[in-house]
């Protein structure tokens, strides 16, 4: 029922979004046992108070349990002190040089991607660019052959879908996720890891995964459990995300042809005009939380052991913050969107995500004369509650004629 609701509200959240901030900006919903924080400033303290709201997701599930603290804890489902240390060894193989190193090759990627289309005059944006490119990048930042793309996107779909779940009540969650939630390792993409770490352990190659098997802080390394966990984290969390950054952005820029005509004359408006988009429409909406101590929250008392939405779309257009926050300006300044999170687990992956996106619009723009829609009309909402984005968005431009040489 519930689900059913959210579904329609997928296409347009945003009304939605204005009217709680204003007349319930901090919701209990009894049936579900949820609570919603729409406001900046409480979306920011949920995401970043972990003493109060712990990113522990199993709490969600098992309610009242003594949970095993000392280990098998995902980066993305730890509170400090067990995060910082994760996240300082995976910081240490996934550096801001490895990131900017990649440019040119997601240039190259970007224009391969294109080749295939450029002539025909249309195609679908999201399958044809902003889907592969982002599992092309990741694949090659971790070293896996990008041929196996195909099943990294089965994967990837199965991971969003489980987020799902936290709108379901524990026991519901507890039957979907039978047989689904097997140990990481033993399913077929930990067993498909695991064997690439394996190799990468006998054979080190200039790669992510070789660097995270090496990696090592005050003589720790990271355990075959935690090298899983983090393959899987950046596969899913590194790509569905930048795909809809990349069709947000084409589908805004086509709403607002005078944005899409102000950054392909002066691609350096590129970075801002991106900022927006993360603002406007946010790819990631909400990041949930569970409360382990009783907690004031926008004026509410939050009890323990709650589970807590933090409505990162909603906080980006709180108008307290933005003013005109319903309106789409890529010359916004100050912009202090939180579409990364904020505080301890502060999206890892940001400084990538920008770097494809820049790349990919601005050959995009610059290859794609004319581009336009194909067809108006509603566009179908992707998959996963927790995203905001199109599932397909076709486009058309003005085909250059391929050169046949004889
Ligand atoms: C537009 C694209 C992206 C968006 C909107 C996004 C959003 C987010 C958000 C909101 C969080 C915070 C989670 C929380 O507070 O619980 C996060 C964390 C994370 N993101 Fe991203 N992300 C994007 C792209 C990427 C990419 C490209 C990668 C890596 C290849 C990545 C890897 C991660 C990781 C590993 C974390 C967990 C960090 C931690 O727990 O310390 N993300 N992301």
């Amino acid at each position: 029922m519930l689900n059913r609701f959210i579904t329609m509200q997928r296409r347009n959240p945003y009304p939605l979004y204005w009217l709680l901030r204003r007349v319930q900006p901090v919701l209990h919903f009894s049936r579900y046992d949820l609570w919603f924080a729409t406001r900046y400033d409480d979306v920011k303290k949920v995401l970043a108070d972990y003493e109060h709201f712990s990113s522990d997701f199993r709490r969600a599930f098992r309610p009242g349990e003594e949970l095993d603290q000392s280990s098998k804890v995902s980066l993305i489902a730890s509170d400090p002190p067990v995060h910082t240390k994760l996240r300082g060894l995976m910081t240490k193989a996934f550096t801001p040089k490895a990131v900017a190193s990649l440019e040119g090759r997601i240039g190259e990627l970007t224009h391969e991607l294109l080749d295939q289309v450029d002539a025909v005059g249309q195609m679908d944006l999201v399958q044809e660019l902003a889907y592969p490119l982002p599992v092309m990048v990741i694949a090659e930042m971790l070293g896996v052959p990008a041929a196996d793309r195909g099943q990294f996107k089965v994967w990837s779909d199965a991971v969003v879908r489980s987020a799902d779940d936290i709108f379901s009540t524990a026991q519901d969650a507890q039957g979907n996720r039978e047989g689904s939630d097997a140990p990481l390792g033993a399913g077929e993409m930990g067993r498909y890891f695991a064997e690439i770490i394996k190799q990468r352990r006998a054979v080190p190659q200039n790669d992510l995964i070789s660097g995270l098997v090496a990696a090592e802080m005050d003589g720790e390394k990271l355990s075959e459990w935690d090298l899983l966990d983090f393959c899987s984290l950046l596969l899913v969390a590194g790509n569905v995300t930048t795909t809809n950054l990349i069709s947000n952005a084409v589908l805004l820029f086509l709403q607002h042809r005078d944005a899409l005509e102000a950054v392909r004359e002066n691609p350096a408006l590129l970075p801002d005009a991106i900022e927006e988009v993360l603002r406007f429409r946010s790819p990631v909406q909400f990041m949930f939380r569970i409360s382990s101590a009783e907690t004031e929250l926008g004026g509410r008392i939050v009890p323990p052991e709650q589970r807590v939405i933090a409505l990162i779309g909603s906080a980006n257009r709180d108008e307290s913050q933005f003013e005109h926050a319903n309106r789409f300006d890529i010359s916004r300044k100050p912009n202090r969107h939180i579409a990364f999170g904020q505080g301890v687990h502060y999206c890892l992956g940001a400084p990538l995500a920008r770097l494809e996106a820049r790349v990919a619009l601005n050959i995009l723009l610059e290859r794609l004369p004319n581009l336009a829609r194909s067809r108006s009309g509603a566009l179908p909402p992707t998959d996963g509650v927790i995203l905001h984005g199109v599932k397909n968005l076709p486009v058309r431009w003005d085909a250059r004629p391929k050169v046949v040489t004889v």
